[in-house]
């Protein structure tokens, strides 16, 4: 199997994070999300992964070289300026010449998950279709992109973020696909491009076939704080058992690099990731709190569904909730 993985959008909506980090390589409990992609999609069979980056593109290359060290034939493109999700993947292709070279599975770069790109990969060889999405079910679509199939799993309209009770169905998408070169054929040639504002509307006016393949899989945005701090707590109360956690396990969920200092009196509650050179002062309390490297929490501070870039400092007695931070 070959992948690409778009990884070169801007991470807004998770700044400051995102300021000096592109969002794949946040780490998830001490480790890059793309780190754990790439292992996870080595483990389920795909060989070569094509990159495609734009914000903050050296960092890939830095990071991971030709991939060799995760066991893949690593290839990184970098577009001259951002080309949205589809303009992206028929970039990446063209410039490593195989936009006809057979199907290509496309992943979100963002999306921490334990789903089996393997059984998509064979689902889309099972039917005509010359795109096959992997969707989920919510119980709440309202944020989501919904993707609406018949029995035969057939894909008969998209909806964007549906106003509650519009939905036309409670299965959305889930960021991973699998072309066949006829659907990557209409992307335009130049120019921007959205995968799902663009080209998915413009097969379905083709009427060319798209199905749906349908997990159950964990799988999560990291996209917003929220996101990010629930796929943090999946790793970090051992929810996806493939995922190891780099650090100390001090009580249920509460970890910590070996190297941190943390006052006897202080209080941490599940969820917790402190990494190396992290110091936590007396009777300071931390509830869902994830920091990076050498974080320091002064004596009395109260931080609850948190996230720390490296080198913050949270003054004594300070309160901080619900935030971001760098
Ligand atoms: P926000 O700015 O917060 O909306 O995030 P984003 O644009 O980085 O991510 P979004 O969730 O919208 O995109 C899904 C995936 O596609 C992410 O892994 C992005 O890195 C990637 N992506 C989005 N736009 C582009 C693009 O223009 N080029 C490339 N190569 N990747 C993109």
């Amino acid at each position: 199997m070959r992948a690409v993985i778009l990884v070169g959008g801007l991470g807004t909506r998770l700044r400051p994070l995102t300021n000096q980090l592109p969002k794949p390589l946040v780490p998830i409990a001490g480790e890059a999300l793309m780190s754990r992609t790439l292992r996870r999609l080595q483990r389920q069979g795909v060989r070569h992964v094509i990159l495609a980056v734009q914000y903050l593109a050296e960092q890939f290359l830095a990071a991971y070289g030709d991939g060799s060290a995760f066991g893949l034939n690593l290839q990184i493109v970098q577009e001259p300026e951002p080309l949205g999700t589809a303009g992206a993947v028929r970039y990446a292709l063209a410039q490593t010449k195989l936009l006809d070279a057979g199907p290509i599975l496309v992943l979100n770069g963002d999306e921490l998950t334990d789903f089996d790109v393997a059984q998509l990969w064979q689902a889309h060889a099972q039917t005509a279709g010359v795109a096959t999405i992997a969707v989920r079910e919510v119980a709440d679509t309202s944020a989501f992109g919904v993707v609406a199939s018949d029995e035969q799993q057939r894909v008969y309209a998209f909806q964007e973020k549906p106003a509650p009770g519009t939905a036309l169905a409670n299965t959305i998408n889930s960021g991973a696909y699998v072309f066949a070169p006829a659907a990557l054929a209409q992307i335009p040639v130049q120019g921007f491009a959205m995968l799902e504002r663009d080209l998915f509307p413009s097969l379905l006016a083709a009427q060319a076939p798209i199905y749906a393949y349908q997990h159950s899989a964990y799988s999560q945005d990291i996209g917003t704080l929220a996101g990010y701090l629930a796929a943090n707590e999946a790793v970090l109360m051992g929810r996806l058992p493939q995922e190891p956690v780099h650090g100390i396990q001090y009580a249920a969920g509460v970890w910590a690099a070996a190297d941190a200092q943390i006052s006897p009196s202080a209080q941490l509650i599940a969820p917790i990731m402190l990494g190396s050179g992290c110091v936590v002062g007396e009777n300071a309390r931390l509830e869902r709190v994830v920091a990076w490297e050498r974080v320091t929490i002064e004596a009395a501070a109260s931080l609850t569904n948190v996230a720390l870039a490296s080198d913050v400092l949270i003054a004594h007695h300070a309160t901080v909730e619900g935030l971001a931070l760098g």
